[in-house]
């Protein structure tokens, strides 16, 4: 093991989402003054949101351009067309890509409706483009209550690459409203696979709330296990658990 994840706990996720989006800022600026560009790895669902907005709020007000960033999500339902209301191409074109200067052959995220027989290769190319790029400089994750870290739904082991899963039962319900009903919710997704996850540089994993707080506890405690896929992420030399108070709550200030 590599070491324990660093927490840090703020006020609210909006306090939360400043600190880090200046650290993001601050590494695009970095990077752009080498002539460089930073990877970002990007995350879906209602947790990153106020990340994406504050992005907006420093492009918009502070002119910080996303020009030499190149972004790759973590994962994306199959089965829905890419302009489905609830895929994730339309969530990123929605919460972000349209609302910066991010060139959109510079942001990738798995396909959407990918044939079968197209399967193997599709996972092999998006592995193989985050290797071309240089690797991800900064993997942002959410966690879902089943454990899962992108769609890595347990068991998951530490070395899984980008591939197709299916989705937890726990998953599908929490999407359930979203989709309006439990039926409509795809059963399969693509996503980066834990190892994947794993080689970017550094990792920030967000939650916010009461409802994450157990899985929280466990993600920190537990030894790492296939069962709950995020305790992986103790094999990472940088990772940080950025948290609001309610979602620390079961932590018991031992952390
Ligand atoms: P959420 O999902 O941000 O909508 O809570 C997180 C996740 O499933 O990773």
């Amino acid at each position: 093991m590599s070491g324990h994840p660093g927490v840090v706990v703020h006020h609210d996720a909006v306090d939360a989402c400043r600190q880090l989006a200046a650290e993001i800022a601050a590494g695009i600026r970095q990077r752009a003054a080498e002539g460089k560009r930073l990877v970002l790895g990007l995350a879906t669902g209602s947790t990153p949101i106020p990340l994406y907005g504050e992005l907006i709020r420093l492009h918009r007000e502070e002119g910080l351009s996303f020009a030499n960033v190149v972004t790759f999500n973590l994962d994306e339902y199959q089965g829905l067309p890419a302009d489905h209301e609830q895929s994730y191409h339309t969530f990123m074109r929605r919460r972000f890509f349209s609302q910066v200067d991010l060139p959109l052959h510079q942001a990738h995220l798995p396909g959407s409706m990918v044939a079968a027989e197209e399967l193997q290769s599709h996972c092999a190319a998006y592995e193989e483009a985050i290797e071309d790029a240089g690797g991800i400089d900064l993997q942002i994750l959410g966690i879902g209550r089943s454990g899962h870290i992108g769609f890595n739904e347990p068991p998951s082991s530490v070395d899984t690459v980008t591939r197709l899963v299916s989705l937890d039962p726990i998953t599908r319900r929490d999407a359930a409203d979203l989709f309006g009903g439990l039926d409509q919710v795809p059963m399969k997704a693509i996503t980066m696979g834990v190892g994947t996850i794993l080689r970017s540089r550094r990792i920030a994993l967000l939650a916010w709330g009461e409802g994450k707080a157990s899985i929280i506890a466990r993600a920190l405690r537990e030894s790492p296990s296939d069962d709950c896929p995020a305790t992986h992420l103790h094999h990472h030399p940088n990772v940080t658990f950025i948290l609001d108070v309610a979602a620390s709550s079961q932590l018991n200030g031992s952390q």
